[in-house]
């Protein structure tokens, strides 16, 4: 622990949580470790980021639901960073496209022309939107994880309640629906548990399309394009270019260099494509010009590697888009 105090000192907005866990929470998480897959287990590492970048984001509950073993890891990673002065610290990039969707989330609702509204979060993982934005409070959400994610999810935040951490939904409600998304079923599952599809509703794919094939990640868009309508539709998607899908080719399968123009082929409009570090999307946390990501978008989308040294140039867009455009009528 003396390690923790000296680097509290030092960076006091990384902080490590402290004797946080109960019995019963350990041994959830021990289950995650032992039983979990890299694909589900990665919920809980996303979690961490969102805990440990506490100081820009408000996620409570993300400490319980990462699990001691991913927080230490990821402190240990940013430990590293800030004594090498590192230009960009480890989570940055969750951090910052957490809050890029949140942002995002919250503009799309107030965006619909009044009327009921729906958030899909598809792979929700660990995410605990519902219980933390207050934009959400006239909103149905629906949570698509697998089974054992979802029911884990029920489990830690159950513990916490016991603990007295009882977590309150800011959402007007949530609904878990249990589905694999490489099934044909999941959107009559979301349908089965209350899910509208003439309602106004923001699907959120925040961090699955590139754990899935690249036939199952089309069909989920294709899915989405294909039933909702552009006046009471908003997409938002992180999209990894091929370059980043390399880094771990065994976890990371779907790619595209082009979302921005993969999107409208599919039906989408209205596309609007952003880079970590745009304008829209760096919150104040990426000031230095020469840090991975300024870099990267100082270069053409279509260069794979970088000039200057032959890495690859590993991109993570963020697309908002529409619903399909309405049909032309022919006066
Ligand atoms: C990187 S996590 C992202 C979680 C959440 N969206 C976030 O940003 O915190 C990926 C999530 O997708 C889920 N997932 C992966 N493949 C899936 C599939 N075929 N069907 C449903 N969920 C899936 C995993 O279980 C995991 O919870």
């Amino acid at each position: 622990m003396s390690n923790q105090v000296n680097s509290a000192q030092q960076w006091p907005e990384f902080i490590l949580p402290d004797s946080l866990y109960t019995d019963n929470i350990r041994e959830l998480h021990a289950e995650i470790e032992h039983k979990w897959d890299m694909s589900r287990r990665s919920a809980c590492q996303i979690a961490a980021g969102r805990a440990l970048w506490r100081h820009v984001i408000n996620d409570p509950l993300a400490e319980l639901l990462a699990g001691e073993t991913y927080l230490k890891s990821l402190y240990e990673k940013i430990k590293r960073d800030c004594l090498n002065n590192a230009r960009e610290v480890s989570g940055v990039m969750i951090a910052v496209r957490t809050l890029w969707f949140d942002k995002q989330i919250e503009a799309a609702l107030s965006s619909f022309d009044g009327g009921a509204t729906q958030v899909v979060l598809l792979g929700a993982g660990m995410d605990t939107r519902a219980y933390r934005l207050s934009c959400l409070k006239e909103s149905d959400i629906f949570e698509i994880d697998f089974p054992e994610v979802l029911q884990m999810k029920t489990s830690v935040l159950k513990e916490a309640i016991n603990e007295q951490k009882r977590p309150m939904l800011t959402a007007k409600s949530l609904k878990g629906v249990a589905a694999d998304l490489r099934e044909k079923d999941w959107l009559k599952k979301l349908q089965a548990s209350g899910l509208e599809l003439k309602k106004n509703t923001v699907w959120v794919l925040e961090g699955i399309l590139y754990y899935l094939s690249h036939s199952h990640a089309m069909e989920v868009l294709k899915v989405i394009a294909n039933n909702c309508a552009s006046a009471n539709t908003v997409l938002l998607a992180d999209f990894m270019n091929k370059q980043a899908t390399k880094m771990c080719s065994s976890i990371f399968h779907f790619y595209s260099d082009w979302p921005d123009l993969l999107l409208p082929s599919l039906g989408f409009s209205q596309v609007k494509l952003s880079q970590i570090g745009d304008p829209d999307a760096h919150f104040g946390l990426l000031h230095d010009p020469l840090n991975l990501f300024n870099k990267l978008r100082s270069l053409p989308r279509s260069l794979q590697t970088h000039p200057d040294d032959g890495t690859p140039c590993c991109r993570l867009y963020l697309l908002q888009a529409s619903g399909a455009p309405p049909l032309q009528t022919i006066p």
